[in-house]
């Protein structure tokens, strides 16, 4: 049996760092099983990497969101020992999940692993866009101090209409660390509606238009898995019904997102800022509109590389949550309900969208 893993490098800073679980370099911490051959590599993008030559005999397949193997159907139907593809963290649109549904291929996710981390970082964003603070520090790295210029760009969060795309766990948990700062109204668009307790414990109220929900937004979060019915979500059309002048924050996946929209929406002011760590091709490249884009006042782009969700915390968990994956997987016993996006032949989630 061989297991195949794909994870970053962690270079220098995984050697001097153990808890990097999620590198090629610490193997979520201990991969390897009696009887099986395992390879652990980074390599990824064409035919001749490893990914692509290993992927043929592999049983299991590794994967993480944040350097992501894209097992596309056409590599699927050339993995013929493919049995389960486990994602070390959460969000397993890298895999063609209609793909894993017709050839029974089971992909798991660790469930819950990161989602603290992630809600957090969406918080951060927010208060980093909406208070001007990237301009403002960058202004003194500078040597500068010029408070009317980053002053002129920066609000509360007090008082803004927040809304979540999506009020899973990553959502729901953005609206509880939200509620101490007094906003004037949280509202999420959803097909799955929340319970009306847990609706009223986080003063959410549904909006069931997405055109109407945006246009009622002063910050928007999107927090919703990439499926058929989020790709590209957020385009031309949806941003001209944004409030002007209103601030993105996007930690879920990148291609939810149409990127030259959204680069053209800051450019043009539309959009005050864009802030998350998502991209819709991983790593980046050097040339992509979203690392370098500005609103018309110089500011508004809190972009970071793919980490929200592998702080050190989230890599324990989710480190802990693969080889608890691996180990029902090789002891034939049940698995988390929660974790199983696809079982065998059938879909599992009711979070990749209606179907
Ligand atoms: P979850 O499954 O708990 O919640 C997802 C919610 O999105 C569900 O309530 C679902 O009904 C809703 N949803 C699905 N399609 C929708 C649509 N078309 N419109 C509106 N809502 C829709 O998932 P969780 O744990 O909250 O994670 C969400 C996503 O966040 C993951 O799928 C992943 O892509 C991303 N993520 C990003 C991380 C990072 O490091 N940046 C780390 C972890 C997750």
């Amino acid at each position: 049996m061989k297991v195949l893993a794909i994870l970053y490098n962690g270079f220098n800073a995984a050697v001097k760092e153990p808890r990097l679980l999620g590198t090629v370099e610490n193997k979520i911490n201990g991969l390897h099983r009696e009887g099986t051959s395992s390879l652990v590599s980074s390599d990824k993008e064409g035919p001749n990497s490893d990914f692509e030559k290993h992927i043929v005999d592999a049983e299991v397949l590794i994967t993480t969101p944040f350097h992501p193997g894209y097992l596309t159907r056409e590599l699927i139907e050339k993995a013929k020992n493919l049995k389960l593809c486990v994602t070390a963290g959460v969000g397993s649109d890298h895999v063609d999940l209609n793909a894993a549904v017709d050839h029974k291929i089971q992909v798991l996710e660790v469930t819950g692993s990161n989602v603290v981390s992630v809600a957090e970082h969406v918080v951060m964003n927010m208060l980093t866009l909406v208070r001007n603070f990237i301009p403002a520090h960058e202004m003194i790295e500078r040597g500068d101090w010029q408070v009317s210029d980053v002053a002129r760009n920066a609000f509360d969060l007090e008082g803004k209409v927040i809304g979540t795309i999506g009020a899973g766990r990553i959502g729901y948990r953005v609206l509880e660390r939200l509620v101490p700062f007094d906003c004037k109204e949280h509202l999420y668009y959803d097909y799955a509606k929340l319970p009306v307790e847990r609706e009223q414990a986080v003063k959410a109220r549904k909006v069931d238009d997405i055109e109407d929900f945006v246009s009622q937004c002063d910050v928007v979060t999107v927090n919703a898995p990439l499926h058929e019915g989020t790709r590209g979500l957020i385009n031309e059309k949806l941003l001209s019904k944004f409030k002007p002048g209103a601030w993105l924050v996007n930690t879920a996946r990148g291609a939810i997102c149409d990127a030259d929209a959204v680069a053209a929406a800051l450019k043009s002011g539309q959009l005050r800022g864009y802030a998350g760590d998502v991209w819709n091709v991983q790593p980046a490249p050097k040339d992509h509109p979203w690392r370098t884009m500005k609103n018309p006042l110089g500011g508004g782009n809190g972009m970071t590389p793919h980490y929200s969700g592998t702080t050190l915390d989230a890599q324990a968990r989710y480190a802990a949550g693969t080889k608890a994956i691996l180990e029902n997987y090789f002891e034939g016993r049940e698995q988390e309900p929660a974790d199983v996006i696809v079982g065998v032949g059938a879909w599992a989630t009711k979070s990749y969208g209606q179907r």
